[in-house]
């Protein structure tokens, strides 16, 4: 469980504006773990920590989890803020979802497209983005030339990156279109993909990632967000 500061913590419980629970911090009418809380962004435990109100215990409510898909376009970050101020996916979105607290789930290069996942709970992001949970994800990838049948198995079979060697993956070609090809791997390493191609000598020209688990992009447009379901949350989740 992650930690919550005990202002947020408190507006959330529904104990008033932030301002009016400020000002009741200010006047010791709150207590955690039976001592009167002196800052407003004390890290807060919920389900932890007792905390009190005038003397009487405030119930935790835990916040709704909320998960969204978009489809990231090129030159957007897949961060919530950027230094040199380019465009990150929370500034894609529309006014309503900016201050929900999402964050991405995961990355995409500046460069790459495609299925991104927005949420606000720190459990989820764990589940989808460390290596031993292993959920699929399948990109289209266009390169710069014709993969050889002995390219082909060597990516599928495992290839030693300089961070070690890969796991198994799936390629598959596209009948419609030059060069493009379906990659499914189970890993989340930087620029993978790019340096897997890379490694049997072919630049990727164009990378759009199309499921994450049993969560397909679908006909989502670039630019758009979509709030998952619980079926859909379920898929994402499934190996
Ligand atoms: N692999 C890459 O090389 N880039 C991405 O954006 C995602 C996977």
């Amino acid at each position: 469980m992650e930690s919550v500061p005990l202002l947020k913590y408190l507006v959330e419980a529904g104990l008033g504006a932030r301002r009016q629970v400020v000002s009741a911090i200010k006047q010791g009418r709150v207590a955690v773990n039976g001592k009167v809380a002196t800052g407003y962004t004390m890290p807060i435990f919920p389900g932890l920590d007792a905390i009190a109100f005038d003397g009487k215990p405030v119930k935790f409510k835990p916040s709704e989890m909320l998960v969204f898909m978009v489809h990231k376009p090129v030159d957007v970050l897949s961060t919530t803020r950027d230094e040199r101020g380019r465009k990150t996916v929370i500034d894609m979105l529309p006014e309503r979802y900016r201050s929900l607290g999402l964050y991405p789930a995961g990355r995409l290069d500046y460069d790459s497209t495609g299925l991104l996942i927005l949420t606000n709970d720190g459990n989820l992001t764990y589940r989808l983005t460390h290596p031993r949970f292993e959920h699929e994800k399948e990109y289209m990838v266009t390169t710069s030339g014709k993969l050889s049948e002995d390219d082909k198995n060597k990516l599928e079979k495992g290839i030693l990156l300089e961070d070690g060697m890969t796991y198994p993956a799936v390629i598959r070609e596209a009948r419609d279109a030059a060069y493009t090809y379906s990659i499914t791997i189970h890993e989340g390493r930087h620029r993978q993909v790019k340096r897997m191609f890379l490694s049997v000598g072919h630049e990727v020209k164009a990378l759009k990632r199309i499921r994450i688990g049993r969560l397909e992009l679908g006909d989502l447009e670039e630019g758009q967000i979509k709030k998952l379901s619980q079926a859909e949350i379920g898929k994402l989740l499934r190996r």
